[in-house]
């Protein structure tokens, strides 16, 4: 098993394009900083997983963030999650660089909101429970323990990255973590007509309680869109009431039981370890507060019956995520009427319209789905060009829980093999 802490941990800053940019220009912008970054970062043949948070800040045509529900900016920033996990993706293929495996890297995106200026009064610096999207204020105080903040060249890279130094000094005696600067590409500005971005016609529901479910078996990239994409459904309180309810985010997580015939099975992670990563994950996308633990609850609830054994954690007085082992593809959200959202894959969808029939039936109000991408490999990759059949297995490989405990099993035994 891999180790469940991950040393160094890196900080990499990038400017978000436009709203509704091409696929090309992401590429275009993102493709070489990654290529010069991720190799530098990895110690193969090593146990040890690098982690790199990537900061993307969200640029000026982007909707302010507090101000619009969440369910609003769903579709822009998925489609910004997925397009940028694909090109990271495809990058790792073609640089021979592992993901989530040992001797690789562990990468997780989240969204900065740098336009302060714009926030709601008082939330600046004090949102430290909004993730995936945090404002550059509350992010430099949180002074998460980065060994190196990348940054990339060029005016709007050193703007972005002159605000966070800026922010990360404002409390005396801290100083920012070294910085070094990478090589981007021209970022073409061309939105595209066809992508109309943000979700404008009819009315949008703020969500409380959302739901995401999955076997999360050697948590890779896959999984960390789905679940970014889960907390992102969840609209946080605001904070001129209170008195609004927390939010609940249910995240099924299924039984050993049910996996116990899963191609290499003898190494499937059990429920346990799944359930920590999936909770380190999301705690590292969701939680910007300077000592997370000061504000960390944990309760483990064993009871009998379906859905019955649950790790809960609680954050502050805003949010809650239920950790539930599940034993059928619907887990809570045919016995809990009050969710009210359901996070899934594009490959899933079958799974959604089973949930909101089985609801139909028994008169609860259906669910609110909310899909994301399947990753794609052609977002970076000519399959057809090369050796780019391999590239593309390689691409697969990488967010497929069944190639990585292939591939773990193979090591082992060349390790035991001498
Ligand atoms: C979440 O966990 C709490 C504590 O065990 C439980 O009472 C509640 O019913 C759970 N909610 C869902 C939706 O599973």
């Amino acid at each position: 098993m891999a180790p469940l802490s991950q040393e160094p941990v890196s900080l990499l800053l990038l400017p978000a394009l436009v709203l509704g940019s091409t696929t090309a220009s992401l590429i275009s912008a993102y493709k070489k900083t990654f290529e010069t970054l991720f190799p530098r970062l990895v110690q193969p043949n090593t146990q040890a997983i690098s982690r790199l948070d990537v900061a993307i800040a969200l640029s000026p045509s982007y909707p302010p963030s507090p101000n619009i529900p969440r369910s609003a900016l769903f579709i822009p920033i998925q489609r910004l999650l997925a397009e940028t996990y694909s090109l990271i993706c495809a990058v790792a293929a073609e640089t021979k660089v592992d993901l989530d495996f040992p001797g690789g890297l562990d990468v997780r995106i989240f969204l900065l909101e740098t336009r302060v200026d714009e926030l709601p009064r008082g939330l600046s610096g004090t949102q430290v429970l909004s993730g995936p999207v945090v404002d550059i204020q509350t992010f430099a105080l949180a002074a998460r323990p980065y060994t190196t903040i990348y940054s990339v060249e060029g005016e709007v890279g050193e703007g972005l990255l002159r605000s966070l130094i800026t922010a990360w000094q404002s409390k005396k005696s801290r100083s920012a973590p070294p910085v070094q600067r990478l090589p981007s590409g021209p970022a073409i500005v061309q939105p595209s007509a066809s992508q109309t971005a943000v979700h404008e016609d009819g009315p949008v529901t703020s969500h409380k309680s959302v739901a995401v479910g999955g076997t999360f078996d050697h948590l890779h990239i896959g999984h960390k869109l789905l679940l970014t994409a889960t907390v992102l459904a969840a609209e946080p309180s605001n904070p001129s009431s209170p008195t609004e309810a927390p939010r609940l985010v249910t995240v099924g997580i299924t039984g050993d039981a049910l996996l116990v015939n899963k191609k290499y099975g003898s190494v499937v992670e059990p429920w346990s370890v799944r359930q920590q990563r999936t909770a380190e994950f999301i705690e590292s996308i969701l939680v910007f507060h300077p000592d997370v633990s000061s504000i960390t609850k944990t309760e483990h609830i064993d009871q009998p019956g379906p859905n019955g054994k649950i790790v809960r954690v609680t954050y502050g007085a805003d949010i809650s995520i239920n950790y539930t082992e599940i034993s059928d593809p619907f887990g809570p959200t045919i016995t809990d009427e009050g969710i009210s959202a359901l996070v899934i894959s594009g490959e899933t969808r079958a799974g959604g319209n089973a949930v909101n029939d089985k609801r139909k039936e028994k008169g609860w109000k259906e669910l609110e789905i909310f899909e994301v991408d399947v990753l794609d490999a052609s977002v970076a990759m000519d399959k057809d060009e090369g050796d780019g059949r391999k590239k593309q297995e390689s691409f697969q490989g990488k967010i497929s829980s069944t190639d990585i405990r292939r591939r773990l099993l193979e090591t082992t035994r060349a390790s035991a093999a001498g």
